[in-house]
């Protein structure tokens, strides 16, 4: 929908700058012709106030701290659904139909086992090799496996590999896992469910019988469904450019592998427990959230703020109750860590500093003392936001290369090096 266009005046020349209306949310100015029409580029390194794309697939509104997936709130979704029918919404835009749920679901478990040949991957890498570094180097090489689902013109390969890649990244997270422990890879099995399945393939031992706690496999599932989808952020906009390119599926969600990694991003869940433990106990709150506001000190309270969310952060409340739940479950009555983060939250919510920033706590404050519960070590906590958010990265990436306008994403800069001048010998340098 096309609004009456906004006016730029350059050098007392007037151009039309066409705006556009999405269904809700703010309004956009397509600049796209500006350059040809003003010589002039417009600037925004970190995308604050810049839209990369038009999507139908996840709406955020930061001031209200509201997340819709195609449309349904995430509170709903993480109540009444399980993490297969949140990855189906995702793909096709619409809640399955029973027959369409269980046919998902089939389709899905049945694509849970990896390449054999994928398992001498991991012996290429050292023990305490980080999961992450694993999983970058696998989801990448999955490519040279499957030639079949690569030709991303076929809309056939694409769903196909969209399956394989939702099926296959629980197995070979799982795989990661069990190689840092030394304990042999545990198959899937076609008679569980995408949790409970990825649970014992962690979990499991040869040695006896794996009785899945259901309690444990929904609170971790509908951890799953939090993490699946958020809008363009940082890992997303990774896959979409790359997906751009016309590079395959698999290289793109590697690639979003690779930019979740880092601690302002999917990394947070393992700073921020990292953080909690440092800090260790609740006396020692105060020096941390001083230490957080210096401006001359880097440390930052991890699992704290967001670009977008200027309010509580929908997926934060909701971890925080699966926290409860789980920790209660596992018979965990009284855990430090949640104490200091419990009080964490309170001290910084009602500081002064974090109030005018609009500092919150977010998806990743809570995550952790609720996957260290579920029996999960620090270094596996965004290996499990990676397996939850692939759904999202090749949701994104489908609808991308699936729009007829798509070209590839080639942002200009701001130059501020040298002007030309003349290469001299060395000797006179
Ligand atoms: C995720 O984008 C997404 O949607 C991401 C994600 C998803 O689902 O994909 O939601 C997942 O990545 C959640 C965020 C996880 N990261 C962390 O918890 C790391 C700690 N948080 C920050 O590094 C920071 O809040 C970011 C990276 C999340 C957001 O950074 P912005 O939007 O660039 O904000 P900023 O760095 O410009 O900060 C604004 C101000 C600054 O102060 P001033 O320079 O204005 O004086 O707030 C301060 C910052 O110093 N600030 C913090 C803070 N976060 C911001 N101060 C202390 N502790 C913090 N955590």
């Amino acid at each position: 929908m096309t609004q009456n266009p906004g006016k730029l005046l350059v050098d007392n020349k007037a151009i039309d700058l066409p705006m556009k209306e999405g269904t809700i949310g703010p309004s956009v100015v397509d600049i796209g012709k500006m350059y040809a029409q003003t010589g002039l580029f417009t600037y925004d390194p970190g995308f604050t106030s810049t839209a990369s794309c038009e999507s139908k697939i996840t709406y955020i509104d930061g001031d209200e701290g509201v997340l819709l997936y195609r449309g349904y709130p995430i509170e709903q979704l993480a109540e009444h659904g399980d993490f297969l029918e949140s990855c189906y919404l995702l793909l096709y835009g619409e809640l399955p139909t029973k027959a369409q749920k269980a046919e998902f679901d089939y389709t899905v478990t049945r694509h849970t086992m990896v390449h054999e040949q994928m398992a001498r991957f991991f012996a290429g890498f050292r023990r305490d090799a980080h999961p992450m570094a694993v999983m970058t180097g696998c989801v990448g090489a999955l490519s040279a496996f499957y030639h079949d689902s690569t030709d991303i013109s076929d809309p056939n390969q694409r769903m196909v590999a969209s399956i394989r890649l939702i099926s296959k990244m629980p197995t070979l997270a799982a795989m990661a896992y069990k190689y840092t422990i030394g304990q042999p890879f545990v198959y899937p099995k076609n008679d569980l469910d995408f949790t409970s399945n990825f649970l014992r393939m962690c979990f499991a031992v040869p040695c006896e019988e794996y009785k899945v706690n259901p309690v444990l496999s929904r609170a971790l599932d509908r951890i799953f469904i939090l993490h699946a989808d958020h809008e363009q952020n940082a890992s997303t906009s990774t896959v979409r450019l790359a997906g751009s390119s016309g590079a395959n599926p698999f290289a793109c969600i590697a690639a979003g592998i690779a930019c979740l990694w880092g601690p302002a991003h999917g990394g947070a869940n393992e700073a921020a427990l990292k953080m909690l433990a440092e800090i260790g106990t609740v006396d020692r709150i105060p020096e941390y959230v001083a230490r957080a506001k210096d401006k001359n000190d880097p440390f930052r309270l991890m699992g704290f703020g967001h670009r977008v969310y200027k309010n509580y952060d929908p997926r934060a409340k909701i971890m925080q109750k699966t926290c409860h739940e789980v920790l209660s479950e596992m018979g965990i009555k009284d855990d430090p860590l949640l104490d200091v983060a419990v009080e964490l939250e309170r001290i910084a919510l009602s500081d002064e500093y974090f109030i005018e920033k609009k500092l919150y706590p977010n998806v990743d404050f809570y995550s952790g003392i609720t996957l260290k519960a579920l029996g999960f070590p620090v270094s596996m906590f965004t290996v499990l936001f990676a397996v939850a958010r692939t759904v999202g990265w090749i949701s994104q990436w489908k609808e991308m290369i699936e729009d007829p306008g798509q070209r590839i994403g080639r942002p200009r800069q701001l130059y501020t090096g040298y002007a030309a001048r003349d290469y001299g010998p060395i000797s006179e340098r």
